[in-house]
């Protein structure tokens, strides 16, 4: 591979979720690991772009075809650049996006990017274009060279894929079902990261409590089966790792165990992102999420009780066929039962190759975006006053760096995923520091310094 090393340069556009963001990043790694690729935030100045792309909203997936356009003239006007087109649009369209856009030389799956070298490698001895959306069963998780460690905080992939099938989502069919990684790579990976100064990890996955890993028993020796609770556990007696999120879980799977990790990790955040997607029965019934307005209630109730004050984020869809005025009033009614702290909505947008595609959908447009427009300032308010009754509390927060708007100020992080921007040594990236917060801003808070690890260690 040695010969192969070039000082070649990659841009990489990414759409959508944070688990597209991870993958963007692994796209990096395996191109530098195998073929000395670096980033580049200068398309211009690429031999290779990537879209690594979205289809679960139609405004993504049309987004990402206009900017394919884009890429055709500029193809043009570059002959030697390779375009790559990567994630869920990839998937489903396939061999269908190399008729259409001629000019893209490889399409691969949320489950091949680690083959992109080999890809690369055969479109350049062939000058075919090259296509794999495969689904190999936890190639990937082997192939991807150890994580990079960028400041204090990392993600971690748990697990892939979703088998919930609801009737709106794409997911199941993009990214396929879900294929838990194996406990020990997961273990390793965290006790890595902590050996490297990470101090917070956040585990991901499409449904990370669908977890179910393998395990070896202390005592009897035999191989006994891990949950999402087990995991958590084991990560939580890892030295030098101080605080741990996930993203996102499900309220199908969520377990008792899982609700007791609250009363028995310290280094579980006080937060929780838990999608809901509607307040009605009828609606969730029709979305297939396999749970009731009852049941998702009676979670919260019970974490509640297990971490008082933990603040709970949602997904909502709006305007999903068939819901009427009265179910969307009874979302809203379950917004103010819960009080949330942060949710995204969105309208319901139908997507092809879905069970609920074939729905009659007769609600105008209109009366959707003033639901959602109605849903979304609720929220909102809900979301500001959790910010404004943090003002004059003392908080822990994790210095992940500069602050993006002032270069002489840090960022730093709440245990509810609040930003807190503040005056303060550089010296501080890196450490956990208690703040004082001064003032709630629209999205995010100041703060100031009261005590950090260093003035802890010398008292
Ligand atoms: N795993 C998550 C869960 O437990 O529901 C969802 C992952 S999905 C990629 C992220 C969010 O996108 C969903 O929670 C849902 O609110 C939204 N979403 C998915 N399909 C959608 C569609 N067809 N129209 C509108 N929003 C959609
Ligand atoms: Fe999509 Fe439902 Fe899975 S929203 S990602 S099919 S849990």
């Amino acid at each position: 591979m040695a010969s192969e090393k070039s000082q070649k340069k990659v841009f990489i556009r990414t759409f959508g979720c944070q688990m597209n963001e991870y993958d963007s990043d692994k796209m990096a790694d395996v191109l530098e690991a195998a073929q000395g690729y670096t980033k580049t935030d200068k398309a211009d100045e690429a031999d290779l772009i990537l879209l690594n792309t979205c289809s679960v909203r139609e405004k993504a997936s049309e987004k990402m075809f206009s900017d394919l356009g884009r890429l055709r003239e500029f193809k043009d006007a570059k002959p030697g650049v390779l375009i790559g087109v990567g994630g869920c649009v990839a998937s489903q369209e396939g061999e269908a996006l190399v008729k259409r856009a001629p000019y893209v030389d490889i399409v691969f799956g949320p489950q091949t990017l680690h083959r992109l070298p080999a890809m690369i490698q055969r479109r350049n001895a062939t000058s075919l274009p090259q296509v794999d959306i495969s689904f190999p069963e936890n190639e990937k998780f082997d192939d991807m060279p150890p994580a990079r460690v960028e400041g204090p905080t990392a993600f971690v992939s748990i697990m892939e894929g979703c088998s919930k099938y609801c009737s709106f989502c794409v997911v199941p069919y993009t990214r396929g079902e879900e294929i838990s990684r194996s406990f020990a790579d997961v273990m390793n990976e965290i006790r890595d990261l902590a050996a490297r100064g990470v101090k917070e990890v956040t585990l991901l996955g499409q449904n990370v409590n669908a977890y179910i890993g393998k395990l070896i028993d202390e005592e009897s020796g035999e191989e006994i089966d891990a949950d999402f609770a087990l995991l958590l556990t084991a990560v939580n007696a890892i030295p030098n790792i101080e605080r741990i999120r996930y993203t996102t879980s499900h309220p199908l799977e969520f377990t008792q165990r899982l609700i007791d990790c609250y009363a028995k990790l310290p280094k579980l955040v006080s937060q929780l992102h838990l999608p809901v997607q509607s307040g009605s029965d009828t609606v969730l019934a029709a979305m297939k999420r396999g749970y009731t307005v009852m049941e998702y209630k009676s979670i919260i109730r019970r974490l509640r009780e297990k971490r008082p004050g933990i603040s709970i984020s949602s997904d909502f869809i709006v305007g999903f066929p068939g819901e009427t005025e009265e179910d969307f009033n009874r979302s809203m009614k379950l917004i103010e039962d819960i009080r949330f702290d942060g949710a995204f909505s969105f309208v319901y947008s139908r997507r092809p190759g879905t069970p609920a595609a074939s729905l009659m959908d007769e609600t105008p447009q209109e009366i959707k975006l003033k639901r959602l427009q109605h849903m979304q300032r609720v929220l909102e308010a809900q979301s500001t006053s959790v910010s404004e009754a943090m003002v004059g509390t003392v908080q822990r927060v994790l210095v992940e760096g500069v602050s993006r708007k002032d270069a002489s100020e840090l960022m730093a992080r709440t245990d509810n995923n609040r930003v807190v921007n503040f005056p303060a040594d550089k010296q501080l990236i890196g450490q956990f520091v208690d703040v004082v917060i001064t003032k709630a801003m629209h999205f995010t808070l100041r703060g100031e310094v009261r005590t950090h690890e260093a003035t802890l260690r010398v008292a």
